[in-house]
């Protein structure tokens, strides 16, 4: 048995005739009841039973380290170890040990199997772990093995009526306790899916080859932890950072070009028609209007400028054939040297776009010449996007095939110094620690659904969940910032939300690279709202969750490095609500000035979703703050040092 730090969480190893499981207590009630350990192999015998041990090792880690960018600058990371060696009792006698970690919030487990004589190459058929939970918990959950890989809005059912579901999954169970399930470090594996195989107990499905097979791989090896955080409220479900403490350490050592900012883009008029990314009267990526995007990025003090469609290539059916993806060919009237010595001269960083379409035999065969090419004109950010339900038509983005990709994109970026922001990624699992030139991904419903979704836009709840599910992962480029809510060039579409929801989300969503998503004409329209974007930030000192319920409301507050200055957001769902916050994470014994960006009397998301009521107070620690939340509303709030 091996306890947390805090002694509040318990695990217990046992081997029952030989077969390996794990039983989880906190505060002596059984959160994860026995549940089975193990793999089956292709035409090997089985890893599952019939073991012994050979020794068990306890051992205490205590170490704060240091993020090089983040929502929070130090991390302790505490937890005691107990790692397992087993061996099987036949004459092969192979070997399997299993390390666990507890945490004061949660536990983390991985296998390793050790270099030994009778294993060396082999192929996962199943990773039996299984997760048996002692109760039917109310779950918040997105399908897995579909179409649109993690681009779903998530369902909130008890775990018997769950597909087979994406990590994280988060679950409430009866008594109130939080529980979330996900993995820390994929690498040279598939990803973890979950499905429900028995009443309350769950299992893990790795997701598949096309021919079936798991995993491919050989003795030495280590699979990605797994990981159940476990929290007494939700918001410290957010502040836990267990996920990042099972990754390794920062592995770069220049790390000097890796820079968080904000961000506009040629890419929002696309999502509404207003350009294309194709070549005609309407193409987006000119050299004229990137230069206007520029002079906007400067001019409002925006770090970046995205630019979609600037190479040859989006004039067939690149949704169907990403094969024609040339990423070192701009299009005639995009004239890459003068638009990125522009931005040199503008102090604004262009930042590439390496759309692929899933083709990437296309775009593995160019990626070194696609980085060189973009390093030549002194790009250092690339926003790479992997459209598609199967990566070159037949394997899943999630499966070993996909994440051995997304690796390999992410270390070649880092040997070029190029940060990468990815969209239609794999699912986040804290490699940004150990690279930390990963800054950001989509990975679920973001922005650009509010543009194109048949059924209007993510609906007001959604971003409420996201907090607790997705975001537990790591950082979404969700693109929030839309001025434009109800979407003039699209009639059938629109934001579900109110202005102040959307500035309110550049805190309540962290993400180290921020868009603002909108057109410059709809911030010149309202340039005291902008404000807000302006002044926010994407580094963080410090983050704390001031109050939350799943797929109800938030409110955080974060702390921007090496300033003083603190910022606010709270969002809704449907629902209005007041809240009373406190103050006292502000300095004592210093006076600051609130600039508040709330919903105006009468806003309504559905029917007055412009109403904004912008205003300034002077607060100190010791203050209440009551406000109130519009249906569908939110919050923004710049605090500042009072000279
Ligand atoms: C989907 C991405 O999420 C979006 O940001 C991008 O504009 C399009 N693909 C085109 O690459």
């Amino acid at each position: 048995m091996v306890n947390s730090p805090d002694s509040k969480i318990s695990l217990v190893f046992e081997l029952e005739n030989g077969i390996p499981s794990y039983t989880i207590f906190r505060n002596k009630n059984t959160i994860i009841e026995n549940s089975h350990l193990g793999f089956i192999l292709k035409k090997l015998p089985a890893l599952d039973s019939n073991f012994k041990i050979i020794s068990q090792k306890i051992s205490t880690f205590d170490e704060t380290w240091e993020q090089a960018w983040g929502e929070v600058r130090k991390i302790r990371n505490n937890y005691n170890e107990l790692l397992v060696e087993l061996e099987q009792k036949d004459s092969l006698k192979r070997r399997l040990n299993i390390v666990f970690r507890v945490f004061n919030d949660g536990i983390g487990f991985r296998y390793e199997i050790p270099q030994q004589e009778n294993l060396n190459e082999f192929a996962i058929m199943d990773e039996l772990t299984e997760f048996n939970l002692a109760g039917n918990h109310s779950a918040w959950w997105i399908p897995a093995y579909q179409k649109e890989r993690y681009e779903y809005l998530y369902n909130n059912t008890p775990v018997n009526e769950m597909d087979t579901v994406h990590t994280p999954v988060t679950m409430k169970s009866a008594e109130g306790l939080y529980l979330s399930f996900h993995e820390a470090a994929l690498t040279d594996y598939a990803s973890m899916v979950i499905f429900n195989h028995k009443e309350n107990s769950l299992k893990c499905d790795l997701v598949p080859w096309s021919d079936g097979t798991r995993v491919y791989t050989k003795t030495p090896m280590k699979t990605p932890w797994r990981t159940i955080q476990i929290a007494e409220n939700p918001g410290d479900l957010i502040t836990s950072y267990l996920i990042l403490n099972l990754n390794e350490p920062n592995q770069l050592t220049d790390l000097s070009y890796i820079k968080p900012g904000k961000y506009v883009g040629i890419w929002w008029a696309m999502h509404i028609d207003l350009n294309t990314w194709s070549s005609g009267t309407k193409h987006g990526a000119t050299t004229a209007n990137a230069i206007k995007y520029i002079d906007f990025a400067a001019k409002y003090g925006f770090n970046g400028v995205l630019i979609e469609g600037w190479n040859e290539s989006w004039d067939g059916d690149w949704v169907k054939n990403g094969s024609i993806f040339n990423f070192t060919k701009p299009y005639p009237d995009f004239d890459i040297k003068k638009i990125t010595d522009y931005a040199k001269s503008k102090g604004v960083k262009i930042i590439g776009h390496h759309e692929t379409g899933a083709d990437v035999d296309n775009y593995g065969k160019q990626l070194d010449s696609a980085y060189k090419f973009y390093k030549s004109y002194g790009i250092d950010i690339i926003k790479s996007g992997y459209v598609g339900s199967r990566m070159n038509h037949k394997e899943w983005h999630h499966g070993q095939f996909g994440v051995n990709f997304y690796h390999r994109a992410l270390t070649e970026a880092a040997k070029y110094n190029i940060m990468l922001v990815a969209h239609e990624p794999i699912k986040d699992t804290g490699k940004r620690r150990t690279w930390p030139n990963m800054m950001s991904r989509e990975g679920a419903r973001g922005t650009e659904w509010d543009a194109w979704d048949q059924n209007g836009g993510n609906p007001p709840n959604h971003t409420c969940i996201l907090p607790f599910t997705r975001l537990l992962a790591g950082p979404m480029d969700y693109t929030p910032g839309v001025f434009d809510i109800m979407i003039k060039s699209k009639p059938n579409n629109r934001s579900n939300t109110t202005l102040a929801k959307q500035l309110a989300f550049y805190v309540t969503i962290y993400s180290p690279f921020q868009m603002a998503c909108d057109i410059p004409e709809n911030y010149e329209a309202n340039l005291p709202a902008f404000q807000f974007i302006r002044d926010v930030v994407t580094d963080w000192d410090d983050t704390k969750v001031l109050n939350a319920e799943i797929g109800e409301y938030i409110t955080i507050v974060r702390k921007a490095r090496n300033t003083n200055e603190w910022f606010l957001g709270s969002i809704t769902n449907e629902k209005a609500r007041e809240f009373e916050i406190e103050l006292n994470f502000l300095d004592k014994d210093k006076k600051y000035k609130a600039q508040v960006y709330a919903d105006g009397d009468d806003a309504d998301w559905k029917t007055n979703p412009l109403s904004i009521r912008i205003s300034e107070i002077d607060v100190d620690a010791n203050a209440t703050l009551k406000f109130k939340l519009a249906p569908g509303g939110g919050q923004a709030i710049r605090f500042y040092l009072l000279k």
